[in-house]
């Protein structure tokens, strides 16, 4: 029995080696942690729970019989973040550079398997060479059961990648069906055709870090949420942030307790808007004011910055919160900023995340540029998203809500539950220059009556009443209670019952 304990001892030692301590050295020098150094960075201490430690490729082409490393490039399992259930998968750069075998593959379907019978959020940490070369078409076949899993999985458990290496080829495509995709800035990239391939098919000279480090995936391709310094940050940020999610859609929020009550006055938000309705302020200044203890976990701060996601709390529970930013592009909605808020309003109506939005939106960006580029399309991704959630769904309007936007920021026609203004909004068709210029042509030239109409129109329509009068407004709110009153109507939306009618999906403008 000593003999076989030892036996078993040497072979998890073997195991835990991964590709050896060159290559862990390697790995190190890169700046990178390895494949079990993350899950043990990620998870609560002594809780991973690790499967298939000694499950080998079976590839027999280019001498791969003679090389066989126990665990086959990825690390699997399930633990513990801050006492929650998650399932997760690391890939081992050290051992065939994290590529995916068949075997690979099917360690991570195992554990995605699992995580939907038990209802539990998959992490996958992705470090990987792409497809092993010597496999062929058995590590594609073992892509595309991972994809599968990934679109059975979505908006049933949480599901987020952590891109931590090279992500390269049809590789990628994995991570973009998960629901959050975090990167790691200096070592991590993805591509679907790397610099080589670039150069040889449209002669650009691109680095691996332009083409698709961490920078340009958070600010010009919108494809990652958010990016850290390093892996140990990247992985406590995990951490804190699946505090915010469900384990899944059949779940309520999570509630953290909080010293924070939910009939804080902040005084200071009566004077945020300024006078000038021209001049700007930062919209973050409200959310950080607004939710519990300042704690506000915003994605995508670098990408469409006109409008802001991210989640907070309010009396311990879960809130997804959108704002337009009068800070940038005047709070407009354009393509990006509809597309990245569309696809956030989608996560938290799968899982059951009240949506709170603040707005302050002129209107849609006017230009060629946003025409060709398909806003009408783009622009319906949000209005479809909002008109679909059957959450609970709070709005203020804090300033201007025109257009055919006010319609679109959950207003109360798509169903919005509460709807609240402060005393400085503004819901018109547009504004009050813009229509007097065109509802009053003639004048145009005569100074003196064109500020007459203007004034005209600003006392009739700039304030929050004509659509209070319509009940299309629920209240007008001091801006100091607004935390007290999102608070009170949240609880008072705990019980909300709402089902869309039966379908097998709808058509999203995609
Ligand atoms: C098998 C691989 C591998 C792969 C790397 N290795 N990629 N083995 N299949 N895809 C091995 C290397 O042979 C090496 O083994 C070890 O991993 C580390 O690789 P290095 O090249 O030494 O590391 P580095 O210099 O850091 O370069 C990393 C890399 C490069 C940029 C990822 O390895 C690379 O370009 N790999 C090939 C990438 C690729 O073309 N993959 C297929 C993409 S297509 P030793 O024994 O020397 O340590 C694809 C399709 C998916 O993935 C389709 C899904 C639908």
């Amino acid at each position: 029995m000593q003999d076989i304990i030892r036996q078993l001892e040497e072979k998890r030692r073997l195991a835990r080696l991964g590709g050896g301590q060159k290559r862990i050295y390697a790995q190190h020098a890169k700046g990178k942690l390895t494949a079990r150094e993350r899950i043990d960075l990620l998870l609560d201490p002594d809780s991973f729970e690790e499967w298939d430690m000694f499950v080998e490729h079976r590839s027999t082409d280019f001498g791969m019989e003679e090389n066989t490393i126990p665990g086959d490039g990825v690390v699997t399992g399930f633990g513990t973040v801050n006492g929650r259930l998650i399932f997760v998968y690391s890939q081992d750069f050290t051992v065939f550079g994290g590529s995916l075998s068949e075997s690979h593959a099917e360690k991570i379907c195992k554990i995605m398997d699992q995580a939907m019978k038990v209802g539990a959020p998959v992490i996958g940490i992705n470090d990987s060479g792409g497809a092993r070369i010597q496999e062929g078409v058995a590590s594609l076949a073992g892509y595309a059961e991972v994809f599968q899993r990934n679109v059975l999985a979505s908006g049933v458990i949480p599901q987020i990648s952590m891109i931590m290496g090279p992500s390269a080829g049809g590789a990628v495509y994995s991570p973009a069906m998960t629901d959050f995709i975090f990167m790691v800035e200096g070592t991590s990239y993805m591509f679907v055709t790397g610099p080589e391939v670039v150069k040889t098919v449209t002669h650009e000279e691109v680095t691996q870090e332009e083409l698709g480090g961490a920078v340009t995936h958070t600010t010009k391709s919108g494809v990652a949420d958010k990016a850290f310094d390093d892996d140990a940050e990247a992985l406590l940020m995990l951490r804190r942030f699946i505090d915010f999610l469900p384990a899944n859609n059949r779940e309520q929020p999570p509630v953290r307790p909080t010293p924070d009550l939910g009939d804080r006055i902040e005084t200071s938000l009566d004077t945020l808007i300024p006078d000038d309705a021209a001049k700007p302020y930062d919209m973050k200044e409200l959310i950080t004011k607004v939710v519990d203890e300042g704690d506000f976990f915003e994605l995508q701060p670098g990408y469409a910055a006109n409008i802001i996601v991210g989640f907070g709390r309010m009396e311990g529970a879960t809130v997804g919160i959108v704002a337009n930013q009068p800070m940038v592009l005047a709070g407009c909605l354009d393509i990006s900023s509809s597309i990245k808020a569309a696809r956030f309003v989608r996560f938290c109506d799968c899982f059951n995340i009240p949506i709170v939005t603040f707005v302050d939106v002129p209107g849609f960006l006017p230009g060629t540029a946003q025409e060709y580029g398909g806003i009408i399309k783009h622009g319906a991704k949000l209005l479809f998203a909002y008109a679909e959630a059957t959450v609970p769904k709070v709005t203020v309007i804090t300033r201007k809500a025109y257009g055919g936007a006010y319609d679109v920021m959950s207003s109360k026609h798509l169903r919005g539950d509460v709807n609240f203004a402060w005393p400085s909004a503004e819901i018109a068709v547009m504004g009050p220059k813009g229509a007097v210029e065109i509802i009053f042509r003639a004048d145009i030239g005569d100074d003196a009556k064109i500020a007459e109409r203007t004034e005209e129109y600003r006392e009739r329509f700039a304030n929050p009443f004509v659509a209070g009068h319509r009940g299309y407004i629920d209240d007008v709110i001091m801006p100091h209670n607004t935390r007290v009153r999102i608070a009170k109507s949240l609880r008072m939306l705990r019980g909300k019952k709402l089902d869309n009618p039966w379908k097998k999906h709808g058509n999203m403008p995609l």
